[in-house]
């Protein structure tokens, strides 16, 4: 039986600068290669015999020994059951869904969007690659990285079998990806983080195939306080995904120190008394005991993060004016009034990528007392990596230090989005005069717009 690694989340370790991480021990790294060898035994046997067709002969030996060997032997696993909502894996193949092991449904969580690029750290036999493809379209794709043969082999059966192309399976190790820097827009992992010798090397790696902005979505098991110290020592309970879990803030820190933006980690799932006997079957350990120990403090979480943007965003000037309007009219915007409002100072902001390129536009229009926020467009492709959002912020900021009273808005497809940033809807008879008197509001933008209002804070 390998040792299991000391310090697994390295939480009293010395921070990202002092390159203590990039040259473990190397006895930390044997135990890490001893444990990775373990867990891949277990889930190769429980693959092996998903592709044998002996789906009911039981996962490998203890319901205990892999996240979910319920899955495969019948009985109701507390980790792995009830994961995905009813119609959702109705078109994928019976053995994708059977060797499901996962304890969450990132995909479901991720918000993924047409023509993106998501890896799933574990990808086991396929099935949240499987979703991902589909909800990234052909324009997207899905990679699936494991370091186990045989879910390999069942992964790409299952791709074959759902006629998903989109796909691609690679075999390696989370803690050493075999994809290039900045390559994908959303990692997603299920039940696996918690597996690895080495958090901090794969939350890193995560950082580094990420583009900047990409999003970190993954549900994994999770434990809020302390586990008992006979639970974080029992190599049954870590190839079950259970010792191995991360502490909340543990998690929270090592995305942080890895350079992640606003780190978050929701419990989706809170194992009760009963859930705990189930997976303490067969650990050796005193199931009462124990289950009454960790009742509450362990389950499954859904933890959230991003990579900051490689942005730039400043005022917008006269020589912006065509690709803003490029912008403008792919967004379905009106462009009215744009071109000669940009010649003007304060006009407007810009957000560029690194090479200059404008993605992201959005403007004040002053109405005497009040102004009128209008144009905010961001290109598709940086849509949900902070762009809208800094805008917007932006925006709210400059009608601050104009001393305006109200921002207003009209919108015909972000009426959800706004009221994060405190717009509400507001009848059209209750905008000022001066607001209603401006061309968006007369000509650009159709009845059916929303018109939306928030105060600014200093007249709050
Ligand atoms: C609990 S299963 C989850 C599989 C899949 N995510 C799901 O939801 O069904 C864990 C998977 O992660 C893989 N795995 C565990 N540790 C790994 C590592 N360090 N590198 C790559 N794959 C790993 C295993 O081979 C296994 O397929």
């Amino acid at each position: 039986m390998p040792r299991l690694p000391i310090a697994t989340a390295d939480a009293a370790c010395c921070g990202p600068d002092c390159g203590c991480h990039d040259t473990p021990a190397p006895a930390a790294t044997a135990a890490a290669d001893d444990l990775a060898a373990t867990v891949r035994a277990k889930y190769g046997a429980a693959a092996q015999r998903v592709l044998d067709g002996a789906a009911s002969g039981g996962c490998c030996g203890p319901v205990s020994s892999c996240c979910g060997g319920a899955a495969f032997d019948g009985t109701v696993d507390p980790i792995t059951t009830g994961l995905y909502v009813l119609g959702q894996t109705d078109e994928l193949p019976e053995a994708a869904v059977l060797a499901s092991l996962g304890c969450g449904n990132p995909t479901a969580l991720a918000e993924l969007r047409g023509g993106e690029i998501v890896l799933d750290l574990g990808s086991g036999g396929g099935i949240d690659v499987l979703l991902s493809a589909r909800r990234v379209g052909p324009a997207g794709r899905a990679y699936g990285l494991d370091m186990t043969d045989e879910m390999l082999d069942l992964a790409r059966r299952n791709a074959a079998e759902a006629g998903v192309t989109n796909v691609e399976f690679l075999k390696g190790r989370i803690e050493e990806i075999p994809l290039p820097d900045n390559a994908v827009d959303v990692i997603i992992s299920n039940c696996v983080i918690n597996l690895s010798g080495d958090k901090r090397r794969v939350i890193g790696e995560a950082f580094r195939v990420l583009k900047p902005g990409g999003r970190f979505a993954v549900s994994d098991v999770v434990v809020q306080g302390e586990l008992p110290a006979d639970v974080k020592r029992s190599m049954e309970l870590w190839v079950g995904c259970v010792a191995g879990a991360l502490g909340d803030g543990e998690f929270a820190s090592l995305l942080r120190d890895a350079g992640f933006e606003d780190p978050r980690v929701e419990m989706t799932r809170v194992y009760d008394v009963d859930d705990a006997r189930a997976f303490l079957v067969n650990t050796g350990l005193d199931v009462d005991r124990v289950a009454r120990e960790v009742a509450g403090r362990v389950g499954a979480a859904f933890v959230r993060a991003t990579k900051p943007a490689a942005f730039a965003l400043r005022e917008a000037r006269a020589g912006d004016a065509a690709a803003v309007e490029r912008l403008l009219d792919d967004s379905g915007l009106p462009v009215v009034g744009v071109r000669e409002a940009l010649g003007m100072p304060a006009s407007g902001f810009v957000v560029a990528e690194a090479n200059g390129a404008i993605v992201g536009v959005g403007g004040l229009e002053d109405c005497c007392d009040d102004a009128l926020l209008r144009s905010v467009a961001v290109r598709p492709e940086w849509r949900s990596r902070g762009v809208g959002g800094a805008l917007v912020t932006r925006l709210v900021a400059d009608a601050e230090a104009r001393g305006k009273r109200a921002l207003y808005l009209l919108t015909t497809t972000a009426e959800r989005y706004f009221p994060s940033f405190g717009f509400a809807p507001v009848a059209r008879e209750a905008i000022p005069e001066a607001v209603r008197a401006t061309s968006e509001f007369r000509e650009a933008c159709p009845a059916s717009a929303v018109a939306m209002t928030r105060p600014v804070a200093r007249h709050g």
